[in-house]
C-alpha cells in the first residue's frame, strides 16, 4: 500500500557534467522499473541540468536542503519555491550532517518542513541517534524529540508531503548498517509516534526510509521489514550500477 522510495543523496559530490552523466546512465538502467519512486538529490548547481536530463523518465529530483523564507535579504539561501522552479519535487531536510556541521535543529527543520510543504514539495525529514546516544540507551528519547520537534504544528493533511528518513548517525558512511531488527524497531516506533500525533490512517500511509550504509547486498533484507518503506542512500548512489541495483531490489 505504501509505494517504496529509493532516494540517492549525492551530498557534496559531482559537477554539473558528472551529475548529468550519472543520471543519464541511471535512466537507462531503471527504464524498466515500476512500483518504486526513484529520487536523486544533486548539489544545488546541478539541479536544473539534472531536471532536464530526467524529464519524462519518472526519476524525481530532490534538493539537499532549503531555507524557510520564500525570498528576501538572506544571502546564500535557496527557497522551496526556487527548488520547485528548478524542477524539484522533494527536498531533504535535517540531515545529520547539517545538524552536525551547520547548526540545524529540530526547530529549523520544522520551519523548513512547513515552508517546503507550502511550496508543494515533499520533505524528506531526517532523524537518527549518534553512537553515544545509542550506547547510553537514549535512542528512543532522541528519536521522539526529533519527530515531535520536526513535525510540530503540521496539519494532518500535510503529512502526505512528509517522508521520514531514519538514519542512525553511526551507520552513515561507516559501512556499519543497522541490522534489519534494529532498523525495524525504530521505524515501528516512529510510526507509533506519528499515529499518536496525527492518527492511524496518516501513520499507515507515511513512508519511512532507512539510511546508513545501504548497499545492493543489504537492501532486500531491510526492505523486507514491515515498517521500512525505502532507502536514503549516500555512497552507493554515486555510481549508476550500484544505485540501480538498490532501486531494483525486488528483481
Ligand atoms: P551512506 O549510504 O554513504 O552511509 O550515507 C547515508 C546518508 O547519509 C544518506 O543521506
Amino acid at each position: 500500500m505504501r509505494t517504496p522510495v529509493i532516494a540517492g543523496n549525492w551530498k557534496l559530490f559531482k559537477t554539473i557534467n558528472e551529475a548529468t552523466a550519472l543520471v543519464k546512465e541511471l535512466k537507462s538502467l531503471v527504464a524498466g522499473t515500476s512500483g518504486v519512486e526513484i529520487v536523486v538529490a544533486p548539489v544545488f548547481t546541478a539541479l536544473s541540468s539534472v531536471a532536464d536530463e530526467i524529464a519524462g523518465s519518472g526519476i524525481l529530483l530532490a534538493a539537499q536542503d532549503c531555507f524557510w523564507e520564500e525570498e528576501g535579504a538572506f544571502t546564500g539561501e535557496v527557497s522551496p519555491g526556487m527548488l520547485k522552479d528548478a524542477g524539484c519535487s522533494y527536498v531533504i531536510i535535517g540531515h545529520s550532517e547539517r545538524r552536525q556541521y551547520f547548526n540545524e535543529t529540530n526547530g529549523t527543520v520544522n520551519k523548513k518542513a512547513k515552508a517546503a510543504i507550502a511550496a508543494g514539495l515533499t520533505a524528506i525529514v531526517c532523524v537518527g541517534e549518534t553512537l553515544a546516544e545509542r550506547e547510553s540507551d537514549k535512542t528512543f528519547t532522541v528519536i521522539e524529540s526529533q519527530i515531535m520537534g520536526c513535525l510540530a504544528g503540521l496539519p494532518a493533511e500535510s503529512l502526505k508531503q512528509i517522508v521520514v528518513a531514519y538514519e542512525p548517525v553511526w551507520a552513515i558512511g561507516t559501512g556499519k548498517t543497522a541490522s534489519e531488527a534494529q532498523a525495524q524497531e525504530v521505524h515501528a516506533f516512529i510510526r507509533e509516534l506519528v499515529e499518536k500525533l496525527f492518527g492511524k490512517p496518516h501513520a499507515e500511509a507515511m513512508r519511512i526510509l532507512y539510511g546508513g550504509s545501504v548497499k545492493p547486498e543489504n537492501v532486500k533484507g531491510l526492505m523486507s521489514q514491515a515498517d521500512i518503506d525505502g532507502a536514503l542512500v549516500g555512497g552507493a548512489s554515486l555510481k549508476a550500477d550500484s544505485f540501480a541495483a538498490i532501486v531494483n531490489f525486488m528483481a
